[in-house]
């Protein structure tokens, strides 16, 4: 009907035969004129590559009105009633262009014709979006699509329903491109809940001036959404200083998902042996040694270490506790007993085990119902702390027992083995030893040293 319309209008332009001015022309027309395009006016409307349909026609008069066809004189038609009397889908969706809201489509379009496809102003859509948007040329680290001014694969430049004029819902239109991280998104189990939806929350998708278009760097960009972290990074009386560094979240975290909870990079004991399988130090004198020998090509794995689960035990950002463990176990050899200093070993083993002088159940450590356990660490002064005898992560021996103990400058050792129903310790300590549950040694019958 539109075109039935503007075919309509044209009749009446043939005849009234207004002529407007033109640069080339001779004089203004003051009589009525066939056509507004001549040899001598507005010719140049029609040279172009690219001109406008109701242009080619001769149909002026959809957009300019006469004010005095004696003088020649004219209005153009204003606002909305301009463009969209024939184009009406282009400000149609939810979020309108600003410059669309007033019907200002010449800002961008020449009405007549051009030379650039779509009659735009200017020679490219990039150019003629950063006209009004001078916006990230400059950064270092610019987007594919914004450095090539594919400006309109992600926007709409006229109306979209989605925000900022996107051509799709945002977490659609980075994963149509970024198919790495979309089949991130399908097939890990742990996602990081702000790469469900917002992309542009960490990267500016049109450029920056930090590595991957970050808006800023690690850790920056984690502590706005978890302050507990900074918190524990900055306050705990232990610290593991890669937390804080530039970039240290991404040595064990990956921003957008992973196999492994906590999405961490790897599981744990892989993970955290990319920097422990060397020696470390601490602060200026003390060095940890390399952790791989501690656990490599050793027979037992203690439970959680089997599991693959540091965590257990260690927490990894910061603690109120000695070697980042996640509760209290004594840093020493030899302390004074008080159950709480093993919260540690208590979170998963029963206190039981320490607790009675006697017990027919609670341990296998005993001879008959005398408790061993109790017996060496449940003391007042110089208790054996659980290092005294067992491995924390890995051994050798049954129920990780430690074959020696470093003692000064002496490495002592521990002598144990098992038997069906007890074991003997031969250690530095004391006499060889033996205890049995079912049939009681009668310790006072031999000479030995005080345990
Ligand atoms: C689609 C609407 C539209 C049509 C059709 C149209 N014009 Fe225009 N014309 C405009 C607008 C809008 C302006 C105001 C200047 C601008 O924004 O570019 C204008 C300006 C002009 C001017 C002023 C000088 C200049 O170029 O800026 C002349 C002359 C003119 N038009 C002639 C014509 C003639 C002759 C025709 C028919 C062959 C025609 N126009 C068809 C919209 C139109
Ligand atoms: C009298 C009806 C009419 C008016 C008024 C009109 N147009 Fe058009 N316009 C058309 C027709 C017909 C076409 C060609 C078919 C199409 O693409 O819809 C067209 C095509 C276009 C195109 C596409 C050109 C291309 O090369 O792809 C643009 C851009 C455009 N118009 C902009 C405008 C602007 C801006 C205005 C207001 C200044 C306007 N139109 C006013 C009828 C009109
Ligand atoms: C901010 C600049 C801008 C404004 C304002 C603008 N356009 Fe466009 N328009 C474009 C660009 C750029 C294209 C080319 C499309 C592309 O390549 O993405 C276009 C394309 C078009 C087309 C071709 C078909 C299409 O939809 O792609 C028509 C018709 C059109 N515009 C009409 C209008 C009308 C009518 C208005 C006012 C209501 C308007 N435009 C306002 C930038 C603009
Ligand atoms: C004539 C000036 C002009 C041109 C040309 C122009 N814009 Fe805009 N644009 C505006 C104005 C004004 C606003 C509203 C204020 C603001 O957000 O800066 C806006 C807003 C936007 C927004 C934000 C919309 C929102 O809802 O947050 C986007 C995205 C945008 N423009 C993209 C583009 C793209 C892409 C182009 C090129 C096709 C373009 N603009 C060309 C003037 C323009
Ligand atoms: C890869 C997709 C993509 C490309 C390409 C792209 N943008 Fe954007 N743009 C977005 C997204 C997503 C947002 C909204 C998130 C935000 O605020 O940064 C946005 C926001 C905007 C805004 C409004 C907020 C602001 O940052 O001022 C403007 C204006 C804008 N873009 C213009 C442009 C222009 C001009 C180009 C081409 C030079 C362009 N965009 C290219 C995705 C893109
Ligand atoms: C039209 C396709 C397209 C869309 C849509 C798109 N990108 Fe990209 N993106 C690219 C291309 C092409 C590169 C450059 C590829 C390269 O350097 O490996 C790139 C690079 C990147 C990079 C840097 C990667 C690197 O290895 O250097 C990041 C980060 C990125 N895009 C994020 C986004 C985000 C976030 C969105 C959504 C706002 C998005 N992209 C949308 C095509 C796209
Ligand atoms: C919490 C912040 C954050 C969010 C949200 C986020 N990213 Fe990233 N992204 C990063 C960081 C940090 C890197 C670089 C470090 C790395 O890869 O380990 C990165 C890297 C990338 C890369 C480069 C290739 C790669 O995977 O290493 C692409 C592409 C990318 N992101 C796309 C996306 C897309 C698409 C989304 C939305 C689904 C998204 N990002 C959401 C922080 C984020
Ligand atoms: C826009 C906010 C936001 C930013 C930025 C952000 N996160 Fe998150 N992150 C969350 C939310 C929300 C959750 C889920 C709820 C929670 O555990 O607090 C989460 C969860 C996590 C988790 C636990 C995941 C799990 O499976 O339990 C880790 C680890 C994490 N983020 C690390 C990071 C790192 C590293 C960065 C910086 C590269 C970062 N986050 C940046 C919002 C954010
Ligand atoms: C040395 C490796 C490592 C570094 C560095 C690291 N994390 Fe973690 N993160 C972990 C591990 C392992 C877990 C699982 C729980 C634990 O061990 O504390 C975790 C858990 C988390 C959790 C979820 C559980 C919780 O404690 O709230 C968040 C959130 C988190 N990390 C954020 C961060 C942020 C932000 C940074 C950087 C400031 C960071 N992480 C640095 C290894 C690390
Ligand atoms: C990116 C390297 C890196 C990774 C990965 C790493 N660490 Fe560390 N860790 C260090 C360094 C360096 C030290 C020495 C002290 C310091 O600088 O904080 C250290 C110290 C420690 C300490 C002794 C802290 C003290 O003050 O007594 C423990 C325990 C520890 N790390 C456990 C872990 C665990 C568990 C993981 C895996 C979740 C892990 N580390 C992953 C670099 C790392
Ligand atoms: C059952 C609890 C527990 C588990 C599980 C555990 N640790 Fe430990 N870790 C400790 C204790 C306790 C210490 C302190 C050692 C000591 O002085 O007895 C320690 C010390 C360390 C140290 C410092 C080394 C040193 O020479 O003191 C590193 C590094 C370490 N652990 C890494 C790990 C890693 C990596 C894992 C996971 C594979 C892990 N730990 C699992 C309890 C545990
Ligand atoms: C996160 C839980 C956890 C913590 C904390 C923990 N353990 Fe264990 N421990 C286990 C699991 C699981 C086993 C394996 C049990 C099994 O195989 O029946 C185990 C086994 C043992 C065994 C061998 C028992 C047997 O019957 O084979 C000893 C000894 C032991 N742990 C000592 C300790 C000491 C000492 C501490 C404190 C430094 C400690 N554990 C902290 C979970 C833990
Ligand atoms: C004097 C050496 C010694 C000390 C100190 C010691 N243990 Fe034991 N522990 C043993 C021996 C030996 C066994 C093996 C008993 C058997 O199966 O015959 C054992 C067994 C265990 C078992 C396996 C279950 C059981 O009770 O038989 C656990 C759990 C355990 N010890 C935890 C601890 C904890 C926690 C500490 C510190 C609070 C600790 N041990 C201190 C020698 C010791």
């Amino acid at each position: 009907m539109k075109m039935s319309d503007r075919f309509c209008r044209m009749f009446v332009v043939l005849l009234i035969g207004v002529v407007a001015s033109s640069a080339l022309a001779a004089e203004k027309p003051t009589s009525p004129q066939k056509t507004c395009v001549t040899e001598e006016c507005h010719a140049d409307y029609s040279k172009r590559t690219f001109v406008h349909t109701p242009v080619g026609l001769g149909d002026c008069k959809s957009c300019h009105k006469a004010v005095k066809p004696e003088e020649h004189t004219w209005r153009v038609l204003e606002g909305k009633d301009l463009c969209e009397n024939c184009h009406l889908e282009q400000a149609a969706k939810k979020n309108v262009h600003d410059p669309l809201k007033t019907g200002d489509c010449v800002q961008c379009h020449d009405p007549h014709s051009s030379e650039v496809k779509a009659l735009l102003k200017k020679k490219s859509v990039a150019e003629l979006c950063r006209s009004c948007h001078p916006l990230v040329e400059q950064a270092e680290f610019l987007h594919g699509p914004t450095a090539v001014g594919e400006c309109s694969v992600c926007h709409s430049t006229h109306s979209s329903d989605y925000e900022s004029l996107l051509t799709m819902e945002p977490l659609q239109l980075c994963i149509s491109c970024h198919i790495v991280t979309k089949s991130e998104l399908e097939k890990f189990e742990f996602i990081h809940e702000p790469a469900k939806g917002d992309c542009a929350g960490c990267h500016d998708p049109h450029g920056a001036d930090n590595w991957q278009m970050l808006r800023t760097s690690a850790p920056d960009m984690c502590y706005p959404c978890h302050e507990d972290i900074k918190k524990i990074a900055d306050t705990s009386k232990h610290k593991h200083n890669v937390v804080s560094t530039e970039d240290g979240c991404l040595m064990c975290h990956t921003p957008h998902a992973s196999t492994v909870k906590f999405i961490l990079k790897s599981d744990p004991t892989t993970l955290c042996m990319t920097c422990h399988d060397k020696a470390v130090g601490i602060g200026t004198d003390e060095v940890l040694g390399a952790f791989t020998a501690e656990i490599e090509n050793k027979k037992y794995l203690h439970g959680p270490v089997k599991e693959k689960d540091c965590s257990g035990c260690h927490v990894s950002h910061g603690s109120e506790h000695f070697r980042l463990l996640a509760k209290e176990y004594p840093p020493v050899f030899y302390a004074p007993f008080a159950e709480e200093n093993y919260d540690l070993c208590f979170g998963c083993h029963p206190k039981t085990l320490v607790r009675t002088a006697r017990t027919d159940d609670l341990t296998n450590f005993r001879n008959g119902n005398l408790n061993l356990h109790f017996l060496h660490v449940n003391k007042e002064r110089r208790g054996r702390t659980c290092r005294a005898c067992h491995h924390t992560h890995a051994s050798n021996l049954p129920k990780h027992i430690r074959e020696s103990v470093p003692y000064g400058a002496w490495t002592l050792p521990v002598g144990f083995s098992k038997t069906e129903t007890g074991g003997t310790c031969s250690p530095g300590c004391h006499l060889p030893k033996d205890y049995d549950r079912e049939t009681a040694v009668n310790y006072s019958a031999r000479p030995t040293a005080k345990p």
